[in-house]
């Protein structure tokens, strides 16, 4: 979850290292940290976030052109200067820094001390700093050698830069299960957990695998395998914009991921939908392969989950194939009963959350067929899925997913149809109906951010300081309203939940007093009533209400407050329902004056378990 970063070239590496680190504080931002190659390393680090590390190095002369960066999401060891990396061997010889968690860094303590190795930090990744020294002295056979000896010897995940204090012209790096891509222009090479950290220098990158390792040099890179042979690699063009990565006059990354959902959801649909024909050829997905699937199982974290549960009611509708939705967490190790006919789907913006990458591979373990609903190209989740379905959100840098969620939305509902034609459950009147729906939801959105703006503001404004919120629906709005009190929770640190609305009688409605604030999200006409009932019995124990409905469903009665969206088909509410709930949590905290990008405790990538 932490963010790397470094540079081996023929420029300031600091300035490089220190953009690259802003761009990344998403991931984490604890406390962060760099070492630069000039004569000798010279290391820096700073608690709390990169600008108190930037503020720190304000008048140093740091002139060398070779360094690595980290900023950090605390796992083993509180967030302080001394667990903050990089992490020296004892005698520094080798200087790293760490994405990930060694398991067995107990065990390797232990080993090492018994070679009078001396600990100063409580981190799992001084450790590794230490066993790669340690091998590195043993068996004198360099870098590549004791890189990997350790990698055969840790057990966890790791994307580690690695500085050797004998090789002053190389930075060497290596992973297992923790992202990490490798750039390269006329000026140098460049390292990073995630593409936006240099994005600004070049998008042409090298993917490098599990227990791979290589060698950054100033003009070129090695990469090299478990037994130390070297690879050949392919340089590939990442197609992301670097505007998609820069704040653009914002006040925060997430109200501009927000004002983007109308022009993602847009390429997301064009990227599949050629002549009014949905094609999934790209990604080896055809008709006779979705016609022999009988059953789904769908497995995501956080948002991505919530995706599945929207999708779940509107595969199950459309193609009558009966869907399960699961945590990963929670799937990865129930030891689900899976058959040969049936898909998983794993739904993930960063293609590589631990626990849906570990479910994935339980479900390929047992043979059976995935398919990853992906943003990020090159991704763990990427790779090893037998089909992928890119979203086209481009980078999502604000912590709270917004136009990443709504891409996936677009990729399950296209899913939905085309599997609902491959089995025939759909004709092909229904089919189009569907598309040319699906194709107007950008507009919709768009007339939102126009049209409601204001509303929203009001509400925020008057409930920022409540201490609860509850959001309820029935079917497709009780999966929307999962996802808009995640929104309000995540960032606003107000307590919220969400509820089926009809079971909200069975126990939750003991909370509901006074002016409690209650979303009622109303969009669903065939059981509306039954929604409108409940929020009849919420306002009558004092709840004040703001609904969520378009405008052809009478909610004057309960409502206290009404936001009116536009018009769709009962599958496709979720992408226009949830707009107003990504803005109600956006302006109560920013209302409430939090960082709103950067929520406390959170990073983006839960590359953990
Ligand atoms: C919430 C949020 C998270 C992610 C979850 C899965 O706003 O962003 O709940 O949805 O951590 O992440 P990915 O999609 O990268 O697997």
């Amino acid at each position: 979850m932490c963010g790397i970063v470094g540079y081996n070239g023929k420029n300031k590496a600091i300035d490089i290292l220190l953009e690259g680190l802003s761009n990344l504080e998403y991931r984490g931002y604890d406390s962060a940290g760099v070492a630069i190659r000039d004569k000798n390393i010279k290391i820096y680090k700073a608690k709390g976030k990169i600008i108190n590390l930037k503020e720190k190095l304000e008048n140093k002369k740091l002139n060398g052109t070779c360094g690595i960066g980290h900023t950090r999401w605390a796992t083993h060891g509180e967030p302080s200067e001394n667990n903050a990396h990089p992490h020296i061997s004892n005698d520094g010889n080798v200087t790293l820094v760490h994405n990930g968690i060694i398991e067995n860094y107990q065990e390797l303590i232990q080993k090492l001390t018994k070679h009078d190795y001396k600990f100063y930090s409580d981190t799992d990744t001084e450790v590794l700093a230490n066993i790669i020294d340690y091998y590195y002295k043993k068996y004198k056979m360099g870098p590549i050698d004791a890189i990997n000896r350790t990698m055969v010897r840790v057990r966890g995940s790791y994307a580690i830069a690695v500085m050797f204090k004998e090789y002053p012209d190389e930075i060497w790096v290596a992973r297992k299960d923790s992202p990490m891509i490798i750039g390269k222009n006329d000026d140098g090479t460049y390292l990073a957990s995630d593409v936006p950290a240099i994005l600004k220098y070049t998008n042409n990158v090298y993917y490098i695998d599990n227990l791979e390792a290589a060698c950054l040099k100033k003009d070129k890179v090695i990469f090299y395998d478990l037994n130390g042979d070297v690879i050949e690699k392919e340089i590939k063009k990442v197609k992301w914009d670097i505007a998609a990565a820069e704040k653009s006059g914002y006040e925060h990354f997430m109200i501009k991921e927000i004002y983007e959902q109308p022009e993602v959801i847009s390429k997301t649909i064009n990227s599949y939908v050629k002549n009014d024909i949905i094609n999934f050829k790209e990604c080896g997905l055809n008709k006779r392969i979705l016609k022999d699937i009988e059953s789904i199982y769908i497995v995501a974290c956080g948002s991505a989950y919530h995706v599945g549960v929207c999708s779940q009611y509107v595969i199950e509708e459309l193609s009558k194939t009966p869907v399960r939705v699961d945590i990963a967490s929670e799937f990865r190790y129930r030891k689900p009963l899976l058959n040969k006919k049936e898909l998983v789907i794993i739904i993930s913006q960063s293609g590589e959350t631990a626990d849906s990458l570990a479910a994935l591979r339980e479900a390929k373990k047992m043979g059976v067929k995935t398919l990853a609903i992906v943003n990020v190209v090159g991704s763990s989740i990427a790779r090893e899925a037998d089909y992928v379905l890119y979203t086209l959100a481009g980078p999502e840098i604000a912590v709270a997913t917004t136009k990443a969620f709504s891409t996936q939305l677009i990729a399950m509902y296209l899913f939905a149809i085309e599997l609902a034609s491959a089995k025939r459950r759909i004709d092909k009147k229904e089919y189009s109906r569907l598309l040319n729906e699906i194709k107007l939801i950008p507009g919709k959105v768009q007339t939102i951010l126009d049209k409601e703006i204001k509303r929203i503001q009001k509400v925020a404004s008057e409930f920022y300081s409540v201490p609860d919120a509850f959001y309820i629906g029935r079917g497709l709005d009780y999966a929307i309203s999962l996802e808009g009190s995640l929104k309000l929770k995540e960032i606003s640190y107000i307590h919220s939940e969400a509820y089926a609305a009809g079971e909200l009688k069975h126990g939750t409605i003991s909370l509901i007093e006074n002016n409690t604030l209650v979303l009622g999200i109303v969009t669903d006409e065939e059981i509306y009533e039954k929604t409108i009932s409940n929020l009849t019995e919420v306002k009558s124990r004092g709840g004040y209400i703001v609904t969520v409905a378009p405008k052809k469903i009478d909610v004057s009665k309960v409502s206290n407050y009404k936001i009116t969206i536009p018009e769709t088909i009962k599958y496709f509410y979720p992408s226009i329902s949830v707009i107003p709930l990504q803005l109600l949590g956006y302006y109560i905290a920013v209302s409430k004056g939090l960082d709103v990008d950067k929520p406390r405790n959170l990073a983006k990538s839960v590359t953990v378990e």
